[in-house]
């Protein structure tokens, strides 16, 4: 049996030593994850802030690679809608204002009744953060915050309308979990592209827009509210159905759209 390692006479590998180097290690690694956080953190911000503006000019259909995403953004008015009302908040500054936020607090959200939450939303806040499109100075299409349910996850994304707040112009979903080559079809531009020109609302107001089980078929007298659903993915299918159902309904957007199907969303 070899003798322990000794310098200068003395012993090394006591437990009181090994416990030193494992408690100035663990101090040092802490300190560099936790000062990485602190300054990464401005980067994430800014980061998350550029995706979010890139996927609002996408589904707006204003994206161009060989342009700078701010520089495009400055063409997108940001607006504050009172939900219960549908009418803009002009006092409340829509660069500061952050829905997400406002939900976790009680004074500025809503609880979704149980009834109608078909989308398991929850909680929402009571005001929301709304994008509008102009061309010559009218408003041309408006972008709606959406999200809801799925088979194992919240999808959360866009819906963009044109300028009657009925027609489909583009939605677009940048989070979710659902299976990849099951319920991710949502996220597929072939699928994206299935909704443009579809309506929501018939013309007695009526909300009718849906993802159907498989393919919309020829005859089908709703064809123009129908959306195809996806063979083996009926279930996030229906999650993107109830999430028109309750972000259209009236405890949704339903307000906001009739002000503006009335000409008063400018
Ligand atoms: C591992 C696994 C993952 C699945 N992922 C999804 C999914 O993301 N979205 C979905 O709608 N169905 C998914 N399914 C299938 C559903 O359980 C269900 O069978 C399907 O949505 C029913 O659609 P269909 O009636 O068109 O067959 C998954 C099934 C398995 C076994």
């Amino acid at each position: 049996m070899s003798e322990p390692l000794k310098t200068s006479g003395r012993k090394t590998d006591t437990v009181v030593g090994t416990l030193l180097v494992a408690f100035v290690v663990s101090l040092v690694c802490s300190s560099l994850v936790a000062s990485a956080a602190v300054v990464l953190k401005p980067r994430q911000v800014a980061n998350a802030i550029l995706d979010m503006r890139r996927n609002i000019l996408e589904v707006a259909g204003l994206l161009d690679p060989a342009r700078d995403v701010d520089e495009l953004f400055q063409g997108i008015e940001p607006r504050v809608v009172d939900l219960e009302t549908g009418a803009y908040l002009d006092d409340i500054d829509p660069e500061t204002f952050d829905p997400a936020e406002a939900a976790k607090d009680l004074e500025q959200s809503v609880e979704v009744p149980a009834e109608i939450d078909v989308a398991r939303v929850g909680r929402r806040a009571k005001h929301a953060l709304v994008y509008l499109v102009r061309r010559d100075g009218e408003v041309s299409k408006i972008i709606l915050p959406v999200s809801g349910y799925g088979l194992w996850s919240t999808m959360v994304g866009f819906l963009a309308l044109e300028a009657d707040g009925n027609t489909v112009a583009d939605i677009t979903f940048y989070s979710h979990g659902e299976t990849p080559g099951l319920g991710d079809f949502i996220a597929k531009p072939a699928w994206r592209g299935l909704w443009r020109g579809k309506r929501a609302f018939d013309e007695s107001g009526k909300l009718k827009l849906q993802v159907v089980k498989g393919r919309v078929s020829a005859d089908d007298p709703l064809a123009d509210y129908h959306v195809d659903g996806v063979s083996g993915a009926t279930l996030t299918g229906n999650g993107v159905t109830k999430m028109m159902q309750y972000w259209l309904s009236d405890h949704g957007y339903g307000p906001y759209l009739r002000n503006i199907q009335g000409g008063e969303g400018t």
